[in-house]
């Protein structure tokens, strides 16, 4: 990734005006006059740069404890969308449920080794459960209903919060970025999640209930940071099936940048039945419909989280 200075910030941080190249260093640009769905001038962010080496990985959690948000759809669209960028990605299905393995194209219940082995058994190893899936550049710890047993298992460990951190730790220099999908609870194995992650994405339905509960989970975020992990930071939140024609799907995402202002990322995903169908397919949209409009926005949604990170080398 490039090394140019930026003073550790985020080049996200310019969102407000345009800023010298050299504290911008990924040239994203601003024009006023082009608003965004989000009510917002949208910035135009770059094709990211290729990254020579690989690693260490940013650690990313897909949070909401809210059932069908999609979590899952955005772990798997974003993934591939950053694997197409050329960076090194590693999703880890966390969810008992297994849907991020299937919408992969895998069965779970065929799987002998998931990531409840790596987790409960010493002898099993990182590599032990790695599986390569159909998009170039992504590999995916997978999970099946097994992991429903970590929960209460994991009760009486030795820093049982710090579970998932301690086994993805040997291969974290061999990826640019890892996505953990979280199951919809804010139990043990979400906290896990969180402590293993340096960010969270909080995807968010553009429906009437969507901010309930957003601030039981933000809670949670803060007491993970205050007791586990001071480096956790909120990576933004994601408008996701929106439907601009709806005057209440805009009413919704008004609501969520007003309570969350810069926190909400200028990416908003369309509602299209697309997703399911990639689903059932076991690909990401990006494979299964490299050209439609929800390819595109994970791909802009890529471009948009590249664009917020800190440039390595400079952040630590
Ligand atoms: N942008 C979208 N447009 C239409 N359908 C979508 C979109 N995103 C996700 N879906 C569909 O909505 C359903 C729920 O999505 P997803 O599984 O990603 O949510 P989730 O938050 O992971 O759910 P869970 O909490 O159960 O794990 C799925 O059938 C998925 O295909
Ligand atoms: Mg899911």
């Amino acid at each position: 990734m490039t090394e140019s200075a930026n003073n550790g910030e985020t080049a996200f941080a310019a969102t407000a005006a345009p800023r010298p190249t050299t504290e911008n260093p990924w040239g994203v640009t601003h024009d006023p006059s082009v608003l965004g769905p989000t009510q917002r001038p949208k910035p135009t962010f770059p094709e990211p740069p290729p990254v020579g080496d690989h690693g260490p990985a940013r650690v990313v959690a897909m949070c909401n404890q809210k059932g069908g948000v999609g979590k899952t759809t955005t772990t798997i669209n974003l993934g591939a969308a950053l694997a197409e960028y050329g960076r090194k990605v590693l999703l880890v299905d966390f969810d008992p449920q297994g849907a991020l393995s299937v919408g992969l194209g895998i069965n779970p219940l065929q799987l002998d080794l998931t990531v409840y082995n790596l987790l409960m058994e010493r002898s099993v190893e990182v590599e032990d459960v790695l599986l390569k899936t159909n998009v170039d550049g992504m590999d995916l710890i997978p999970s099946n209903i097994d992991l429903s047993a970590a929960e209460v298992q994991l009760v009486s460990e030795v820093a049982r919060e710090q579970m998932l951190y301690r086994v993805l730790r040997p291969v974290l220099n061999d990826y640019d970025v890892v996505l953990i999908d979280c199951q919809p609870s804010l139990g043990l194995l979400t906290v896990n999640a969180l402590t293993a992650s340096d960010g969270v994405v909080v995807p968010l339905e553009c429906e009437f209930f969507a901010l309930r509960g957003v601030a039981l989970l933000m809670d949670t975020i803060s007491k993970v940071q205050e007791r586990l992990n001071e480096k956790l930071e909120i990576e933004g939140l994601l408008a996701t099936m929106y439907d601009s024609r709806t005057l209440h799907a805009r009413e919704v995402l008004a609501r969520v940048v007003e309570a969350f202002g810069d926190k909400v990322f200028h990416t908003v995903i369309n509602r299209t039945v697309r997703f399911p169908d990639a689903t059932v397919a076991g690909e990401p949209i990006t494979r299964f419909d490299p050209s439609s409009g929800g390819a595109n926005a994970y791909r802009e949604l890529a471009k948009e989280v590249l664009a917020r990170w800190p440039v390595r080398g400079l952040a630590e």
